[in-house]
């Protein structure tokens, strides 16, 4: 079959590519290796900035969002059994919203099944060839078993960090990666939160974060060593560590209750220093990724979707392909912002060692944080969304 752009990977970034595409006319395959069951159930981010949610309201997939999204002003932080609340929604008046990526992902697949346009799961072996030329082939086995054949403009790689087409990118690439010795191990658990936004308890003896995705349903994690194993952690362990590290003197304590997944996420920041060969481009997690700290990763997903959407309508609407070329030129510059922020939040709350002059520094930071309104300002511009690098 022919289309226009050939995407691979059916994430935040694929899928929100694909509506933005179809919104301007553009034909677009979506292969996404996984079944739809599996991807609309994966549990991962939950945090959406205001200019995420501009976005999705401004294509249309947002109206189940604005009906169940948590709206929240800020975070707190808590540290030396105290706990503040920085709230950023007073010094700008744009919000966070706690909406399940999984979410986000149902919302744009039922989006796509609605146009009709092409969206295939189960699709196994997807090899891409040509490139380097303006007609590269895309081809896969399709979930009939037969092998199938796509003649693209474009390819856009939204297929994630351990995905294919980031290994398709020529060897001089520069990747630039900071790895940290230590994961987050994350619940879900139908217990009520005891903020009503999110909450980074820092503890001599490593982070604790405190989150949610509804009334009863709190999603919650830890700081442990990278080597870590889920079978080393029971529940009564998860809570007895969650409770010692958030423990303070002017809230109740952590509910305990029915854990309902669990997993573990090693940290790492990764910069793939060009995003774009011939007629390939990356996007998301295939291009870059964060620690979860500040909970960044799907909201570059849908920034770079937004830019590559905009360059692909100029390319087709006036045959000027000058914003394909600059793509990566385009997006970095967020990128590193974003980087900056995660690579910032996770040096400021997570423990490193057990240097005490570390620790006064990181609590220096965070007494910085809690006392000015100007340090919120700048914590809340990145928190709540820098502006997107293009509209759609
Ligand atoms: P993805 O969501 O990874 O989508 C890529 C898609 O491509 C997937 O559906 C995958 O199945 C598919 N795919 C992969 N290979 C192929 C192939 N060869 N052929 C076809 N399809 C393929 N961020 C936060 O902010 N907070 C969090 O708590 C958090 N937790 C995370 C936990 C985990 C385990 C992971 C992996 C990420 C987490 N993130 C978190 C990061 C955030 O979820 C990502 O930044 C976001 O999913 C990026 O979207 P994406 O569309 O670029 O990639
Ligand atoms: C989530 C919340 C956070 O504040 C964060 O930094 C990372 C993840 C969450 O709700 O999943």
């Amino acid at each position: 079959a022919r289309c226009q752009v050939a995407i691979i990977g059916a994430g935040p970034a694929g899928l929100a590519l694909a509506h933005m595409l179809h919104l301007q006319g553009i034909e677009s395959v979506v292969l996404e290796c996984r079944s739809e069951e599996y991807v609309r159930a994966r549990v991962r981010a939950g945090v959406l900035e205001q200019t995420t949610v501009d976005l999705l309201t401004d294509i249309g997939v947002a109206d189940r969002l604005h009906r169940e999204a948590l709206v929240h002003n800020g975070f707190y932080l808590r540290f030396d059994r105290a706990t503040h609340h920085l709230d950023f929604h007073a010094l700008s008046g744009r919000h966070a919203y706690v909406y399940g990526q999984a979410e986000v992902v149902a919302d744009l697949i039922d989006a796509r099944h609605a146009t009709g346009r092409p969206l295939v799961f189960e699709a196994a072996d997807v090899s891409i060839d040509g490139t380097d030329t303006d007609h590269p082939v895309v081809e896969y086995t399709g979930p009939d078993g037969a092998r199938h054949r796509i003649d693209a403009d474009v390819v856009a790689g939204c297929d994630g960090f351990h995905g294919v087409t980031r290994t398709m990118m020529p060897s001089s690439t520069r990747t630039l990666t900071r790895s940290y010795p230590f994961a987050w191990l994350g619940i879900l658990a139908r217990t009520r939160p005891v903020t009503e936004e999110g909450m980074y308890s820092v503890h001599p003896d490593g982070l604790s974060v405190h989150s949610m995705r509804g009334p009863n349903l709190s999603r919650q994690y830890l700081q442990v060593p990278a080597d870590t194993r889920l079978e080393d952690w029971p529940d009564a362990r998860i809570w007895a560590e969650l409770r010692r590290r958030s423990a303070c003197d002017d809230h109740p304590e952590l509910e305990t209750g029915e854990i309902i997944e669990r997993s573990l996420a090693p940290l790492r920041s990764v910069v793939t220093d060009r995003m774009q060969s011939g007629s390939l481009y990356l996007l998301g997690d295939a291009a870059h990724i964060v620690p979860p700290t500040g909970a960044k990763g799907l909201n570059l997903a849908i920034s770079d979707a937004c830019a590559l959407s905009r360059a692909l309508g100029i390319r087709y609407r006036t045959g000027d392909d000058s914003a394909l070329r600059a793509y990566t030129d385009t997006v970095l510059p967020r990128i590193w912002q974003a980087q900056n922020f995660s690579w910032t939040l996770t040096s400021v709350l997570h423990r490193f060692g057990d240097d005490p002059y570390d620790w006064e520094l990181r609590r220096a930071t965070l007494v910085r944080w809690t006392e000015s309104v100007a340090q919120q300002q700048a914590l809340g511009e990145v928190y709540l969304g820098l502006p997107f690098p293009t509209s759609w």
